[in-house]
């Protein structure tokens, strides 16, 4: 990192201070503000806008170019060649793995697959009706409850263990929600399959009929997991990291991560985007719900990003994934298909889209290609969750493993009331 340049920032008393600019190897310069507390004033940035909370080696984002690099290499090709597990190898280790690595980093993942028994016993404290997201920032949480042997956060290798814990349980947790949710028996995993082949197993088998995997729509589900996989420092992503500063171990932070993650702005946008289509019901009405958004009434989910103000490239990447997945199944003419088509025609033609830049995002096009899987909405988020599992643990890590690491603690602008003084009850 090169710190040669400086920013000179003065205040209207005269004071003034130079800060540090540095470069990292793509994107926009920051300005190191670290030295302005000794002015005694803070900066005040809500949402972020334009804050760097870490510098990472991990994901690029360049938003006005529609650009993603994971570890460097650009996410169309990533969807493209490699299966889920070789970009977990790269987005934990920073390079791709050889064949003997790769093999070895397959196998490690295979063993780790099953949960604990008694975890399985835990599912019944639910209701059956409980989202399974709910579920999942339940069990996953109490996976630290089970497997303390790999807790020390600065052993790296209780690190790796963990990190193969979260990965290979994740599918397994997740498809057990399903299967709790909708009242069938939990699958085990099958080793002899590939990681998402399991998932889909354990998902779709039943204990009275076995379930063989078809080979596009398993490419399909392992395309979102690639695409899912990071994003640098979003909402979950920063959870984790800031859940993580304060020490706590890897499986709290990842259900902290799935916590944040749940939410209609985030990773529940792509259950909403389903729902919203549903809600239109027809083509017809697609006109009236576009005023509706235009009045500010409702947002058009799964459109926009806070960093794409161009098309997302997973949205991309996505998008066609979705023409295979439905004339593989046949369901070209399927209407809620046709009508999200329509409602993309509308939002990249329409000037009020345009000028805010609003373009359809990824988990539009996600939505649509796991309800043709067959996978019901309430699980979408789920499935979000499970690709960005290996995000989070790498900005975990990374985190971690980072000298003088130190707990993340924001300050505010205080807006409240001024010192007062305590009044009794029965005088106020
Ligand atoms: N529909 C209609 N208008 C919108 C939308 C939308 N989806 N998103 C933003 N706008 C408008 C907003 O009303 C505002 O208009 P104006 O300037 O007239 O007040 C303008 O665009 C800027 O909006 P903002 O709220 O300042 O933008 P943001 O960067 O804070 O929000 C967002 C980003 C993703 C939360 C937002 O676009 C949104 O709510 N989208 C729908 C939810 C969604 O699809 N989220 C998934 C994001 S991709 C998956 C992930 O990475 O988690």
């Amino acid at each position: 990192m090169e710190t040669k340049r400086v920013a000179t920032l003065t205040l209207d008393d005269g004071r003034s201070i130079e800060l540090p600019m540095i470069s990292g190897t793509l994107g926009p310069d920051v300005i190191d503000i670290h030295g302005l507390s000794a002015l005694g004033v803070f900066t005040y940035d809500p949402a972020f806008f334009s804050t760097a909370s870490c510098t990472s080696e991990i994901t690029f984002i360049d938003g006005d170019a529609g650009l993603l690099y994971y570890r460097g290499y650009p996410i169309e090709q990533l969807a493209e060649q490699p299966d889920f597990l070789e970009v977990c190898y790269l987005l934990l280790n920073g390079e791709l793995p050889s064949a003997a690595q790769k093999k070895n980093f397959v196998e490690h993942v295979t063993r780790h697959t099953m949960v604990h028994d008694q975890l399985a016993r835990f599912f019944n404290g639910f209701r059956r009706d409980a989202h399974p997201m709910a579920v999942m920032v339940g069990v996953v949480g109490a996976l630290s409850a089970f497997y303390h042997d790999s807790l020390d956060i600065n052993n790296p290798e209780h690190r790796e263990i963990s990190a193969f814990r979260l990965l290979a349980k994740l599918p397994t947790i997740a498809a057990m929600a399903y299967k709790y949710n909708v009242g069938e028996p939990f699958i085990y995993p099958k080793n002899k399959f590939s990681y998402v082949e399991n998932f889909m197993y354990m998902m779709f088998a039943t204990p009275a009929e076995d379930y063989v995997p078809n080979p596009k729509l398993v490419r399909a589900l392992e395309r979102i997991f690639i695409l899912h996989a990071d994003h640098e420092q979003n909402a979950s992503t920063s959870t984790v990291r800031l859940a993580g500063s304060s020490g706590a171990n890897p499986f709290a932070c990842i259900a902290s991560g799935i916590a944040a993650l749940w939410g209609p702005a985030h990773g529940g946008a792509n259950e909403a985007a389903l729902k919203m289509l549903e809600e239109i019901g027809d083509v017809s009405r697609v006109a009236e719900y576009v005023q509706g958004v235009k009045d500010k009434k409702y947002r058009l989910m799964g459109f926009g990003h806070r960093v794409y103000k161009n098309m997302d490239p997973r949205a991309s990447v996505m998008r066609e994934t979705c023409y295979e997945v439905l004339e593989e199944l046949g369901l070209e003419n399927d209407k809620l298909f046709k009508l999200a088509m329509e409602l993309e025609q509308i939002a990249l033609h329409d000037p009020y889209f345009i000028e805010r830049k609003l373009y359809p995002n990824v988990d539009f096009y996600s939505g649509i290609v796991l309800r043709a899987l067959g996978i019901p909405t309430n699980m979408f988020t789920v499935i979000f969750a499970v690709g960005r599992t290996v995000g989070w643990i790498s900005q975990w890590n990374e985190m971690i493993a980072e000298k003088g690491q130190k707990i993340g603690r924001p300050r505010q602008l205080y807006t409240g009331a001024t010192r007062r003084d305590f009044v009794q009850v029965d005088k106020r």
